[in-house]
């Protein structure tokens, strides 16, 4: 692998050599320098400079106590701590912006990220096979909160995979401080995961099905990164109606311009079904709320509230139903 400025806050090495001595997910191990590289260290991005500062910027200390299994993951300074060493933690932590999943204390700082994702977990946790001593996949994981929450909940090793470099240097900004070396998030898509892996005991894919533009596709991928019997969690957008309705928005949803299908909670099932899905069960739907999904300190850009309709919150602003979201869990 190359040497670029950003192997300074990600060493990928131990991560390669846990796969490298697992018989399903060796195939992966020998593929991930090469695409490391193309699509990690020697890409090219206008904002990385200002993130790495950021990095660079923050304080260092030993924590004093990290919780992973608390709604703010935590990472706690020593009694120590001046009221100037957080300010300056704040500061730094605020080159990272936009900080749109979380939350998180950092250094004494509360990064009130856009979404309550700890929200999204409690919804999800009750209803997982307990991931303790699990081999677990995140796929679309943003800053990584949720990888922080399963490592919380005992998973053995964590995976995210998450091409956004900002949030691959958010996920950087608490890994300095954890060393965690059992929770990495990979700079890539879902795509790049070899065929037929059968690697993990839980794969989650959430809030990403609905940005895929070939459902089926996406299915099928997540069901070949998992081990015969093992769990996959699909969190996404739906719609309320009956077997075989989806919406396919002609053009944006919620301001979105990479929103495909959202079917109905029977059709998906429907479709989870036909790829050779067992044991699927509805886990649950909620209403988006607009204090789970808002404009913060710490994501300054428009939010949910910006998206509805000001004179029907039950709609879009382009018309569509408001977001609402299901979860299924499914054995593979
Ligand atoms: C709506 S967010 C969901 C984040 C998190 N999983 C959650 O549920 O809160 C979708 C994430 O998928 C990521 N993403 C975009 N294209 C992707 C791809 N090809 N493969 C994997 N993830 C992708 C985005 O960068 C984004 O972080």
């Amino acid at each position: 692998m190359s040497q670029t400025p950003l192997s300074r806050y990600f060493n990928f090495q131990p991560l390669i050599e846990q796969m490298q001595r697992d018989s399903q997910l060796s195939v992966w191990a020998q593929q991930l320098p090469a695409q490391l590289d193309e699509h990690f260290f020697l890409r090219k991005h206008g904002d990385l400079q200002r993130w790495l500062n950021a990095l660079d910027a923050m304080p260092n200390f030993a924590p004093s106590e990290v919780h992973l299994d608390r709604s703010v993951v935590t990472v706690a300074p020593p009694q120590t701590w001046t009221n100037e060493q957080i300010a300056r933690m704040h500061d730094a932590l605020q080159g990272l912006h936009p900080w749109r999943k979380g939350p998180f204390d950092i250094g004494g700082v509360f990064v009130d990220t856009e979404w309550r994702s700890d929200w999204k977990w409690d919804r999800v946790l009750p209803g997982l096979t307990p991931l303790a001593g699990r081999k677990v996949l995140d796929i679309g994981c943003g800053s990584g909160y949720h990888c922080w929450r399963m490592a919380g909940e005992g998973a053995e090793m964590v995976v995210g995979v998450e091409p956004s470099l900002l949030f691959l240097c958010q996920f950087a900004a608490l890994q300095r401080y954890i060393k965690a070396p059992h929770v990495n998030i990979l700079p890539l898509g879902v795509q790049h995961i070899p065929a037929n892996l059968k690697g993990f005991d839980t794969t989650f894919s959430m809030g990403v099905f609905y940005h895929r533009s070939a459902p089926f596709e996406h299915l099928s991928q997540l069901k070949d990164t998992l081990r015969e019997g093992g769990e996959l969690v699909l969190e996404t957008l739906v719609i309320e109606g009956g077997l075989g309705e989806v919406l396919v928005p002609e053009g944006r949803y919620a301001s979105m311009n990479n929103v495909w299908f959202l079917p109905s909670c029977l059709t998906l099932e429907s479709w989870l079904k036909k790829l050779g899905f067992n044991d699927i069960q509805l886990l649950n739907v909620d209403k988006t709320s607009l204090l789970e999904q808002r404009t913060t300190e710490w994501m300054r850009f428009f939010s949910l509230a910006n998206y509805l309709d000001p004179d029907d919150a039950s709609k879009t602003i382009e018309g569509h139903p408001a977001p609402l979201r299901a979860t299924f869990v499914a054995k593979a």
